[in-house]
């Protein structure tokens, strides 16, 4: 599969620029720095990160011009990832495979760590060598939107709001399209908008980045029920025991598995449709809509 090739050299490039920046900094006494170290290397798929990079490179985008933006979308995912897990939050212990963040570093400490992921995502952007001043400020507006009121957080908000209560469809999408979606879609939206598309094309990215944003926590959802602990890396039936809001819970399992068929679906003929090189997108879709973690 040609896109294993590409992803795993681009995870590669990641993770190396995450440890210069996260090494660069001078050590502080105490435990931030190996909290932020142990959650961003702990062996997350890198999908964001992947769709930044492919996409740049379909819209034959310099490579260089996406790093930062790719490695800080990273940064923000996993600041979601540690804060998602707080006992406050969904109260997991295990995350990738390992104890999660707070478990390892304790809740005061991963709290920070997410804190500081945060912010290191805007601070990479701000010294990407190969961005203007005008790109940086691109990047940044996509990346803050996407991560805050009405993007990450807001849905993250919706979830713990509904946990527990009933909920409309029209509610449930919007909560996963804010807490999932959002970010998926600014990984694609940076790239399309570098490259100065003609309407129509933004138009199909968009729409391919709406269907596989939602997609993605659909399968999370569908997954959170069918997956073992030890395939997924986190819990099973995390969502099951807090009560929370999921497509399976809504439509059925049968209806939610129609729904993410009808997603996938559309992501693919969004692709189709463009006048591009999309065998590595496509491909890489087929298999985020049928991953088993
Ligand atoms: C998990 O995201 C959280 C959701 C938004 C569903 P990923 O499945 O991309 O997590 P990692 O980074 O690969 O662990
Ligand atoms: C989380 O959704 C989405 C985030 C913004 C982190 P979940 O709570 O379902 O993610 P997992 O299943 O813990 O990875
Ligand atoms: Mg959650
Ligand atoms: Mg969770
Ligand atoms: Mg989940």
């Amino acid at each position: 599969m040609k896109w294993k090739t590409a992803a795993s050299r681009y995870a590669e490039e990641i993770t190396h620029l995450l440890e210069k920046v996260l090494g660069e900094y001078p050590m502080l006494p105490g435990e931030l720095q190996k909290a932020m170290g142990y959650s961003l290397f702990s062996g997350g798929k890198r999908v964001r990160s992947f769709l930044a990079l492919s996409s740049a490179e379909m819209l034959h985008l310099p490579h260089e011009k996406m790093l930062h933006f790719a490695a800080a979308v990273e940064c923000i995912h996993t600041y979601s990832l540690i804060h998602d897990d707080l006992p406050a939050m969904d109260n997991d212990d295990l995350r990738r495979g390992k104890p999660t963040c707070h478990i390892v570093y304790g809740e005061d400490i991963a709290i920070l760590a997410g804190d500081a992921l945060q912010t290191m995502a805007f601070e990479i952007i701000s010294q990407a060598p190969q961005l203007t001043a005008s790109e940086a400020i691109s990047a940044i507006r996509i990346l803050s939107s996407a991560s805050g009121l009405q993007g990450m957080c807001g849905g993250q908000s919706v979830d713990l709001f509904q946990a527990g209560k009933s909920i409309a469809q029209q509610d449930l999408e919007l909560m996963h399209r804010l807490k999932t979606g959002a970010l998926i879609n600014a990984s694609i939206r940076f790239p399309t908008q570098l490259a100065g598309l003609p309407a129509h094309e933004n138009e199909l990215l968009h729409k391919f980045s709406q269907a596989i944003g939602l997609g993605f926590q659909v399968q999370d959802d569908i997954l959170d029920i069918e997956g073992s602990t030890e395939q997924l890396g986190k819990p099973q039936g995390s969502d099951i025991s807090a009560d929370k809001n999921t497509y399976p819970a809504l439509m059925g399992m049968a209806g939610a598995k129609q729904y993410l068929q009808q997603l996938h679906d559309e992501a693919k003929q969004a692709l189709l449709a463009l006048p591009y090189n999309t065998e590595i997108l496509l491909s890489f879709t087929d298999y985020l809509f049928s991953r088993n973690h």
